[in-house]
């Protein structure tokens, strides 16, 4: 689920009909790890806005059908939580920085919470900084996002069930996948100081 959350390159191919657009297969990604702490950014610079953002763009009473500026930055945190802040801008207002008059943009959050070695429960949701008090709105996006999770959920069941059937073999590594590397990284990491018992330090 890290490594999807991290790599949103899929969208382009998974999510067809709501937030995917070429660009983002496009545009390359920015990781980087300080400390516990892992983001990977890409910005889409002057861009159509795909259905799920046209529909924002309306809930904010903003032009839907026109250039935007759009931006994905993800950010994992330990043990298992991936943050998303994702938006568009009407273009060449000063994109991720633009005035809130000029974008929509949102906070995705997924608290990922192990059940067993290969299932999990997936929490997420969605703050957005536009008419919060829309409940209608609300319940569109919910709807939408629940949409793009379900199609997440038969790529991620998919894989799975490939991992388990060829167990032996090593994960590709792209570059984009390097924010879900990354992360996953810093898993290993603790999961190795947790088990791994303290040796008392000879005086
Ligand atoms: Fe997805």
């Amino acid at each position: 689920m890290v490594d999807n959350l991290m790599d949103l390159t899929h969208e382009t191919y998974v999510h067809t009909t709501s937030i995917g657009q070429k660009e983002i297969d496009e545009t390359p990604v920015t990781t980087k790890t300080e400390g516990d702490h892992v983001t990977t950014s890409r910005f889409m610079d002057n861009v159509m806005p795909p259905p799920f953002w046209k529909a924002n763009l309306r809930g904010n009473n903003l032009a839907d059908d026109v250039p935007v500026d759009r931006w994905q930055v993800c950010h994992f945190v330990p043990p298992s939580h991936v943050m998303i802040e994702v938006g568009v801008a009407h273009a060449g207002k000063g994109g991720y920085n633009a005035d809130p008059k000029d974008k929509v943009s949102s906070i995705v959050v997924d608290f990922l919470t192990p059940e067993t070695e290969t299932s999990m429960w997936y929490f997420w949701g969605m703050a957005r900084n536009f008419n919060p008090r829309d409940k209608a709105l609300t319940a569109q996006i919910r709807e939408g996002q629940a949409k793009v999770f379900s199609e997440d959920m038969e790529v991620l069941e998919a894989q799975q069930r490939n991992l388990a059937k060829y167990s032996d073999r090593r994960l590709l590594m792209l570059n984009i996948d390097a924010g879900g590397v990354q992360s996953r990284r810093i898993i290993d990491r603790l999961i190795a100081a947790e088990t791994t018992p303290q040796q008392p330090v000879a005086a």
